[in-house]
């Protein structure tokens, strides 16, 4: 699956796959400017920490339009920039491509907005088609470790539809089949937004993959029950010391992977892993709207005036509970400040 984020240069405008309405209806909208990108980003038309960065990156493009060529054109797209950096505090892949962005036009020298939005185009298409490489490496690094016979528990959706396609966990998967490696999934539903029912499901269902949805409450049980042999997830923000944010509920399967003694891995890019953030205790945990726990469809299932949390991820510690952290240059083991310097170094080589 590849075309759920698609740029139309012929209406120069980003298509995305509407992953609210999935799996009832295949429906696609339309990201015309910054306004409808952040609409979508913050709605989740779009979601999962790399797919993201990806139409953060077809946005810095979109905002150029909106900005002329007249005096204070930098201005005002800085202001753009900045507005569509902040759609949604967690997942720093969308920091990253903001930044990596604004980085390429201030080494662009004196451009106009017309010769930048060409520029632009040109890398957030790179991106996207890097994305899809970076996953498959993660898949044969990740892949190798499952084995055959393997059932891999995974929460929410870190598959081709969280990413610009293949998956950093669903890569995972993908990358042991390919390994001749029969595994099965369990796919966490992952309430409220239900990523892992909705999503995860229809992606690995569409291509043929074994996977069988289980509420989130039934995950000691499965456990307990021998029914699990690793856990794979996605993150939307590692830490430089390990500690990583995924989505609501990952860390208590974390915990009761420990306390089973299965194998708990996160994959995720280097572009997920954000040196400026110290510790877990440092990520900015998203804190969204009430509606989405107090309303299934359009059935309200709480009473009137009681109040809800909805935080949106949590953190896993990752030296304590994460066994190896998959990324495209291999398989990152603890101690992580360590193992994180390192890669971080090497690539610098
Ligand atoms: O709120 P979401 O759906 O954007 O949260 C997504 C996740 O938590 C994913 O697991 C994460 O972004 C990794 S995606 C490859």
């Amino acid at each position: 699956m590849t075309d759920h984020i698609r740029y139309d240069d012929a209406r120069g405008c980003l298509v995305l796959l509407d992953q609210r309405i999935l799996p009832t209806r295949e429906e696609y909208f339309d990201c015309t400017d910054t306004a409808s990108t952040i609409y979508a980003l913050q709605t989740m038309v779009v979601r999962g920490a790399p797919a993201i960065g990806v139409t953060a990156a077809y946005g810095c493009r979109l905002a150029l339009d909106e900005v002329g060529d007249g005096p204070g054109w930098q201005e005002r797209l800085q202001a753009k920039l900045a507005e569509l950096a902040a759609a949604r505090p967690t997942a720093v892949n969308l920091k990253w491509a903001v930044d990596l962005m604004t980085a390429l036009w201030k080494d662009s020298g004196e451009v106009t907005p017309a010769r930048l939005a060409d520029i632009w185009l040109a890398r957030a298409k790179e991106l996207h088609a890097e994305d899809i490489e970076i996953n498959k490496a993660m898949g044969r690094h990740g892949g190798a470790l499952m084995r055959d016979g393997d059932t891999i528990m995974t929460h929410c959706n870190a598959g081709a539809l969280a990413t610009a396609g293949w998956g950093t966990a669903l890569g995972v998967i993908r990358g042991a089949l390919e390994l001749g490696r029969k595994v099965r999934v369990i796919a966490n539903e992952t309430r409220p937004f239900l990523q892992g029912a909705r999503l995860t499901a229809y992606e690995l269902a569409k291509d043929g993959i074994d996977v069988t949805v289980a509420c989130d409450n039934a995950v000691g049980l499965l456990m307990q029950r021998g029914m699990v042999q690793q856990v794979v997830v996605g993150a939307d923000r590692v830490a430089a010391n390990g500690d990583a944010a995924n989505k609501i509920g990952t860390f208590t399967v974390a915990v009761m992977a420990k306390r089973f003694g299965v194998p708990f891995y996160v994959a995720a890019p280097l572009s997920t892993i954000d040196r400026n953030t110290p510790t877990g205790a440092d990520i900015p945990i998203e804190d969204r709207t009430p509606d989405e726990v107090v309303f299934v469809g359009a059935t309200r299932i709480t009473p009137e005036g009681v109040p809800v949390y909805n935080f949106a991820f949590d953190v896993t510690p990752g030296d304590e509970l994460i066994a190896g952290i998959i990324t495209e240059k291999g398989v990152l083991r603890p101690p992580y400040a360590a193992s994180i310097r390192r890669v971080f170094a090497e690539g610098a080589a």
